[in-house]
């Protein structure tokens, strides 16, 4: 199973640090080249590599976080996603201003869908800050909770594996149209929330 990360922003680079955390190996890349992740691929050795975006986006697994704006840009001319599973963590809000986008009352995951025809999509790891996704899982005596969501069982049921692989109680929120409207920020209960799961 590989896995490739497109962005290497906060959330791209945390991701990439709690996968390194728990000894699974990704390629990580982002608009200006792999030589630019030249500290990160240092710091997360031997599990995080730097790579380009093309190649990033072969892997099994691919996760997106990239400003909203810029994910038509980021996500255009790749090759085809053959039902490949790819991962949205994204936003539509960008700071600053921290305007939201204009969505035409749909759903984020929906717009996001569209931009990677062909891909088994799933909503996760875009509900909590950076340094809770990095950081230790368990900190607080129980698992930190993390939320997904998503409309192909298998992709979901792998992504939900992976999230108790890093160390974090997965909750599975159902379809996309459910589980996106839930943790879509702004707008949704869901995000910014640190729940922990004990016992
Ligand atoms: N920050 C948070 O607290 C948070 C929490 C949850 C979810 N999110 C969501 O996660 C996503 C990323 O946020 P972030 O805070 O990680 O952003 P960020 O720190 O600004 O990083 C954005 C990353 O996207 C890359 N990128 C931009 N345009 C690209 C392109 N055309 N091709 C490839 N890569 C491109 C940038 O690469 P370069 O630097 O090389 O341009 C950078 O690595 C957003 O959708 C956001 O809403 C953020």
């Amino acid at each position: 199973m590989s896995i490739g990360i497109i962005g290497a922003g906060n959330i791209g680079a945390a991701f990439a640090r709690a996968l390194a955390r728990a000894g699974i190996h990704a390629a990580i890349s982002n608009s200006r080249g792999p030589e630019t992740l030249a500290a990160l691929a240092a710091e997360l050795q031997p599990f995080v590599t730097a790579t380009t975006v093309e190649a990033a986006a072969k892997a099994d697994i691919v996760l997106v976080a990239v400003p909203w704006s810029k994910l038509p840009q980021a996500l255009s001319g790749l090759p085809d996603w053959h039902s490949r599973i790819v991962i949205d963590a994204n936003n539509p809000i960008e700071a600053p201003p921290f305007k939201p986008a204009a969505l035409d009352g749909r759903l984020s995951s929906a717009i996001f869908s569209e931009f990677v025809p062909g891909a088994r999509v799933v909503k996760a790891f875009n509900h909590l800050q950076p340094h809770l996704l990095s950081g230790n899982p368990a900190a607080e005596g129980g698992k930190r909770v993390l939320f997904y969501s998503g409309d192909d069982a298998s992709a979901k049921a792998r992504i939900g594996a992976l999230i108790e692989r890093l160390g974090f109680f997965g909750i599975d929120l159902g379809p996309l149209a459910l589980g996106g409207s839930l943790v879509q920020f702004p707008g949704g209960p869901l995000p910014a929330l640190n729940l922990v799961k004990f016992g």
